[in-house]
This record gives structure tokens, sequence and C-alpha cells, in this order.
């Protein structure tokens, strides 16, 4: 069997590691297609190198756009590879424009697909993630469901028959680098290391292209009495030159975006979180560090549970978040044991032999 990765964003990069590796333990050849949505080198290759996943056979180079040029010239520039390797399966992941371009031309093509964090729902029709998502459920052959909720949400749209729970292949990664931490924890650009601080990133649209949004909550960030941690974001980096807004204001530690590791160990040393990351959101619960959502929903209602998450869409509210006592309520595995990527390849394995009936 022969199946075919398409990323381009770098969350999308941390889940490829644990896919990668279960894919080539079961004796199945992988083929990995980079978009280069992402293309600088310390949110692109330098996850590679640290994850130990192999370079990409292709680099489409597509680089930044509007949704439309994006999304038209991925689907453009991915054909002619789809048509001549042929997999058995493309595999895509999470909600991307590169999630979105691919699973198109996949199924354009007739290859089967495969959509690894299936049946995630904000609900918001503004977030152009909510319609790269649905959009990509609805179009293929197997829904890679996450979590229970992700199950029923499927259920609920009519797409019961072709989702499997699997699982989350970033907690598999986000475990594993955990343990790693401990044996040997990487310094922190910008934290010494009796340092106590808080963790905060910001990337989405919805907090970063409206200049004042922006600046009401690089303020209350700024305003905390622990020095705030943030890695910035290409995005966030442009938005704020774009509106002169400073980033070393107050608490504010502005660093470069971090590599994997350093962003678990950041994580678990952390006396908050402050994201609109999705990702981070769930690295947080499996920390144990307690998060606040700059949003007014999540993807991932289960670290909601025993307030380890709260939604703080209010950016007046967020030093108030800051003081909130630390949730002493159990966890439990919402997000799976860990080995999810073994399910996606078990999944992919029974669905090719349905298929070949
Ligand atoms: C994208 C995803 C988002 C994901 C995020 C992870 C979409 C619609 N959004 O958002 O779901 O959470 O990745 O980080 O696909 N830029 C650079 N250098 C780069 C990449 C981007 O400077 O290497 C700048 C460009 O000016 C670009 C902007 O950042 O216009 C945003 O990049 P883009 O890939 O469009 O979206 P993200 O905000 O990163």
């Amino acid at each position: 069997m022969l199946v075919a990765s398409v990323v381009g964003a770098r969350p999308q990069f941390v889940k490829l590691a644990s896919v990668d590796s279960a894919l080539r333990s079961a004796g199945i050849e992988h083929f990995i297609v980079h978009t280069g949505q992402h293309y600088e080198r310390d949110i692109s290759e330098i996850f590679f190198e640290q994850l130990g996943i192999p370079s990409p056979d292709v680099n489409l180079g597509v680089g930044s756009g509007t949704h439309g040029a994006q999304t038209g010239a991925i689907l453009a520039a991915i054909d002619p590879i789809l048509s001549s390797v042929r997999p058995d399966w493309v595999l895509v992941y999470g909600d991307t424009n590169s999630t979105l371009a691919a699973a198109i031309s996949t199924v354009k093509m007739h290859i089967p697909l495969a959509h690894l964090e299936a049946g995630l729902r904000s609900f918001n029709r503004k977030m152009p993630e909510e319609h790269n998502r649905v959009l990509t459920d609805h179009a293929a052959d197997l829904c890679l469901a996450p979590t229970r909720l992700a199950i029923d949400n499927l259920s609920s749209e009519g797409l019961a028959e072709r989702s499997v729970l699997v699982g989350d292949v970033m907690a598999d990664v986000c475990m594993a680098i955990q343990a790693e931490v401990r044996r040997s924890p990487p310094t922190i650009e910008g934290v010494a290391a009796d340092t106590e601080f808080y963790f905060a990133t910001l990337h989405r649209a919805e907090n970063t292209d409206e200049p004042r949004r922006l600046a009401h909550i690089l303020a209350q960030l700024a305003s905390l009495e622990l020095p705030v941690v943030l890695p910035v974001h290409p995005r966030l980096r442009e938005r704020c030159g774009q509106f002169d807004i400073s980033l070393t204001q107050g608490a504010l530690v502005p660093v470069s975006p971090l590599g994997y590791p350093q962003t678990v160990s950041a994580l678990m040393r952390a006396v908050g979180v402050f994201t609109d990351s999705g990702g981070l959101q769930k690295e947080a619960y499996l920390t144990g560090t307690p998060c606040t959502t700059i949003r007014p929903e999540t993807e991932w209602p289960e670290t909601l549970v025993g307030g380890w998450n709260v939604l703080m869409p209010e950016c007046e509210r967020l030093v108030e978040s800051a003081g909130r006592p630390r949730p002493t309520s159990p966890r439990g595995l919402p997000f799976g044991g860990g080995d999810a990527a073994h399910r996606v390849v078990k999944a992919l394995c029974e669905a090719s032999a349905k298929i070949m009936h």
C-alpha cells in the first residue's frame, strides 16, 4: 500500500510525525507532499528535523496569498503529483487551506481520501477553517475522528458509516515529547530556568486582523504580573508592523516561534496559557497547565471539563482569568492513550480491504 500525506502548516507537521512513524513501522510506503503554505524555517523545516520526519518528497512551494489564491495554487500544483504517484490513499490533516485543496484534487482523481482530525466543529461559519473541515469531511471516503464528540458531529451530518474513532495523533506526539522533555529539558529563549511565566500565542485572523482588538488583547497580556512569553507567529508579526502595535510592552516577552520540544517544555513550566490555537489548548490540557482561550468557541470542548480551559472572547477579562484558581479535577484521556497513529494505520488497511471487495 502507498499512502500520500499532504501537509503545509505547522501543526500538520507535528501530526505527520506520528503518522509517518506508524506507517513505516507497518511497512507501508509513505509519500510526503509539503504544499509550502508555511515556508519559514522556524515554522516548517525545524519540525521535520526535531521530530525525525523524512524530508518531503515534494514541496509545492505555493507560499502565502488570499484564501482563494492559496487554495487554488495548491490545487493546481498537486494535480500532476497525485496523478503520477497514484497513491492508494491520500491522507489530509486538520483544517487548513492545504487540507481542502488536497481533498478536492484527490476526489476528482478518484483516489481514496482519508481525513485525519475529522468531525471537529466550531459551528462558527466566519472561520476559514470551519469551511475547510466541513467540506473535507464530506469529500472524504474515510473520516478519522480524534474524539467521541467528533464522531457525534459526523453522525449528525450523515457521515457515521465512513467514520472511525482513532484518537488524536497530536496527543501521541505531545505525550512522547513530554517524556523526553522530563529527561532532558531544552532551554527556552527569553526565560531563565527558575523564572515563573505565562505562555501565550496569538495568530488567528479574528484576533489579529482588527487593529483595536489586537491592541487590546496585547495590552491586557502586557498588564499581567508575571512575564508573558509570546512566540511570534508571522501573521502576528506582520499585523503588529502594519498597525504600529508594539510587542515589547509591559510583561510581554516576544520570542521567535519555538520548536516542538521547546513548546511542550514551555507549556509544562508555564503557570498558565493564553491562546487562540486549537492545538495549544489540547497540549495545555495534556501537560496539566490551565488555559485561557481567546475565542468564543472551541473545537475541543473536552478541554473545558473541570475548568482546565476557559473560553474568554472578551479581552477585558484576560487578567481575571489569569488569577483563577488552578483546577483540581482529574483530566482523563479524551484524546486517546498515545496510540492514535497506529489506529489510523489499522483503519486505512481495513478500509482498503473493503474497497477491494
Ligand atoms: C494557517 C491555517 C490555520 C492554522 C495555522 C497554523 C488556513 C486557513 N489557516 O493559518 O488554520 O492554525 O496555519 O499556524 O489554512 N507567513 C509568513 N511566513 C510563513 C507563512 C506565513 O510570513 O512561513 C505570513 C504570510 O504573510 C501569510 C500569513 O503569515 O499571509 C498567514 O499565513 P497563512 O498560511 O495564510 O495562515 P496562518 O495564519 O498561518
